[in-house]
């Protein structure tokens, strides 16, 4: 689809205010298709609210968001998701009381694009949750109910719960944190796998070392403002980027 490659999903004067507090300032942001773009930042500086009002779940208090040619600005979540957008969230989510093949196929359920019987397709829909929980490593546990496996695992579902739709775009809220390294390695393993896809990835995450394995595009948020963009290499020598972690973790601490 060559309509929509450049400025896939396109933000103008982008701002959401708390009160006084403009938890997202003014932000100009491009994605285009295929890009993988890591967003990282101190805590509070609006990484999440970010990603909340590209995905419908908080209005902006101005700007305006295009995804795919169409303005999407204050577009419920749901009809975003059937227009291919998913997102995975910062604390795991889930139905506890379900098995982890039960929360695949009612989310499969929940972002099919088209109308279409639920007979007619539930086989279809079945064998597809099979087939992605074979490659994303949770088929041993698909009989198990939500409530008792662990958080490698949790990660992994709510990936897989945003992939089921089969979207174009996913948002990562902090995929790997949480995780210890050999956890992060596997994570670091399937997002480069989705890459090798052609997936738009857009995460955010603290951990530098998934960061930059992963993403082609590095972006900093600092008080609601994007203050870096740049490759995930040039991080390390930017004046701004080190200034905003001086006195604090520093750039190394975020790791
Ligand atoms: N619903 C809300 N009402 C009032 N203030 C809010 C609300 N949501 C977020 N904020 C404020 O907006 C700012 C940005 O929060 P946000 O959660 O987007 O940060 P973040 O970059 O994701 O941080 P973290 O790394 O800790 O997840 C913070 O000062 C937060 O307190
Ligand atoms: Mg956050």
């Amino acid at each position: 689809m060559a309509e929509d490659a450049h400025g896939f999903l396109e933000l103008r004067g982008v701002t959401k205010r708390y009160g006084a507090l403009a938890a997202v300032d003014g932000v100009d942001f491009t994605v285009d298709r295929g890009e993988v773009i890591g967003i990282g930042g101190p805590n509070g500086a609006g990484k999440t609210t970010f990603f909340d009002l590209i995905s419908g779940l908080t209005r902006t208090t101005e700007g305006t968001i295009r995804f795919r040619d169409q303005d999407i600005t204050g577009l419920a979540p749901h009809r975003l998701c059937r227009l291919g957008m998913a997102r995975t969230f910062q604390l795991n989510s889930g139905f506890d009381n379900m098995t982890v093949f039960e929360n695949l196929l009612a989310a499969r359920a929940f972002g099919r694009r088209s109308a279409g019987g639920w007979l007619l397709t539930a086989r279809a829909d079945k064998q597809a949750t099979q087939v992605l929980l074979d490659e994303i490593g949770l088929a041993d546990i698909a009989s198990d109910p939500v409530a008792g496996i662990p958080i490698l695992a949790r990660k992994k579902l709510m990936i897989a719960t945003a992939l089921i739709g089969e979207p174009d775009i996913l948002l990562l809220d902090e995929p790997v944190g949480g995780l210890t390294p050999p956890e992060i390695d596997e994570l670091i393993d399937l997002m480069l796998g989705l890459k090798s896809r052609g997936m738009t990835l857009v995460f955010i995450e603290h951990v530098m070392r998934f960061l930059t394995a992963v993403a082609d595009r590095a972006v900093m948020m600092h008080q609601g403002r994007i203050i870096y963009d740049g490759t995930p290499g040039g991080l390390a020598n930017d004046k701004t980027v080190a200034e905003v972690y001086l006195g604090s973790a520093g750039l190394g601490g975020m790791a």
